[in-house]
């Protein structure tokens, strides 16, 4: 039995985010420059976002690009900015022919214009695409986030729009970038460091964690597989016994 055929159809996870991590190192080890690595990254990310809408997996969250990333030097900055608008307008086919929609969380303002532009372009072609929502996190910062939305629901106490009393966490999560996107039920991070790099915060409160060596541009849809794999294994217990599950 393949990998593949071993998966539990049932037990899914509905929210899969990925921390798609070691491009430079994979790019290092072979003596190429750090771009290359990057590059290279694009083909395991067509690969993973199409394995998961065909399984499906309802929800795929892919870290691309942190605030801290922009303090890495302009030339990778501006190789990745580039790269990010050449694989949307390349995979706008494969966001289609697997009808997915695309969706970006994160300080958006912040891309250059061009990005920007071309970001909003595929998340409207693809707005009406029902099998997977793929959403990328770009210029994300999950303290960004938080401080975001504190701001936004303090002005709306301060004008009276709601009460301190009725701040709960549905209010709070309606104002995250990821309010339409459900709790993250499996985390993945490629090439062995296992932080969570301010990703998702909030949302990971009870995510499965799963730490693979593999360096992201060799991920594969096999790797995918046994993660998911070792995550149907699990006893999520959600703060309760094993006997009251
Ligand atoms: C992940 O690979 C891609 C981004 C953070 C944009 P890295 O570029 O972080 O690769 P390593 O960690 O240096 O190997
Ligand atoms: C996290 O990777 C961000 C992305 C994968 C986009 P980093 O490579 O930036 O994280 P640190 O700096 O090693 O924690
Ligand atoms: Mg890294």
């Amino acid at each position: 039995m393949t990998l593949e055929d071993q998966i539990d159809k049932e037990r899914l996870p509905r929210h899969l985010a990925v921390i798609m991590d070691g491009n430079g190192r994979w790019a290092k080890q072979k003596g190429l420059f750090r771009s290359m690595g990057h590059e290279n990254g694009t083909k395991a990310v067509r690969e993973i976002v199409e394995a998961c809408a065909k399984l499906p997996i309802p929800y795929l969250t892919l870290y691309a690009f942190s605030t801290e990333n922009w303090n890495r030097p302009k030339l990778e900055v501006d190789t990745l900015m580039r790269l990010l608008v050449s694989s949307l307008k390349k995979e706008i086919k494969t966001l289609t022919d697997n009808n997915i929609k695309l969706n970006a969380i994160g300080n958006l303002d912040s891309l250059p214009k061009k990005a920007h532009r071309e970001l909003m372009d595929v998340i409207e072609r693809t707005k009406s695409n029902s099998r997977m929502t793929l959403t990328l996190a770009l210029s994300y910062g999950s303290r960004e986030e938080i401080t975001k939305t504190i701001k936004e629901i303090s002005l709306k106490v301060k004008n009276n729009l709601i009460s301190p009393s009725n701040i709960d966490e549905s209010v709070i999560n309606n104002h995250l970038y990821t309010r339409d996107l459900p709790d993250v039920d499996l985390l993945i991070r490629t090439s062995g460091e296992e932080r969570i790099s301010n990703f998702l915060l909030w949302q990971i409160a009870y995510a499965e964690l799963y730490f693979t060596e593999t360096l992201w541009p060799d991920y594969r849809k096999e790797h995918l597989y046994e993660a998911i794999l070792n995550y149907q294994n699990r006893e999520r217990r959600f703060g309760k016994t094993s006997e009251q599950l």
